[in-house]
């Protein structure tokens, strides 16, 4: 993989920008993606993720197994605004949340 190549392609972050953030001090991936946004687009960093962690890695000399995956933030997976919209999932999330809350979940 060259400098140019993209890395991250919902942001087209290349791998000479995620080497820039590393020498500027990112040592983990949610480093790399507060300087360069990589990781923010719609897959949520399921793409990139790894490659990152690998690019880390050889820049750094950290082994693959002492970086951090990605903080995953919900939804963690793609779901359609309908299914969020829609009154009887939400009140089913909700009552969910409800019995979790109360020790039933
Ligand atoms: S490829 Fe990086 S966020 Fe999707």
């Amino acid at each position: 993989m060259d400098n140019s190549t993209i890395v991250c392609r919902c942001e087209e972050i290349n791998k000479d920008e995620i080497i820039t953030a590393i020498q500027l001090g990112a040592e983990t991936f949610d480093d790399v993606k507060r300087l360069t946004r990589c990781g923010m687009g719609p897959c949520q960093s399921k793409i990139c993720s790894n490659l990152v962690r690998e690019i880390i890695h050889e820049q750094t000399g950290i082994s693959l197994c002492q970086l951090k995956p990605s903080r995953m933030r919900a939804p963690l997976r793609l779901i359609r605004m309908k299914t969020l919209a829609d009154h009887r999932t939400a009140n089913k999330v909700a009552s969910v949340l409800q019995d979790s809350e109360e020790g039933g979940v």
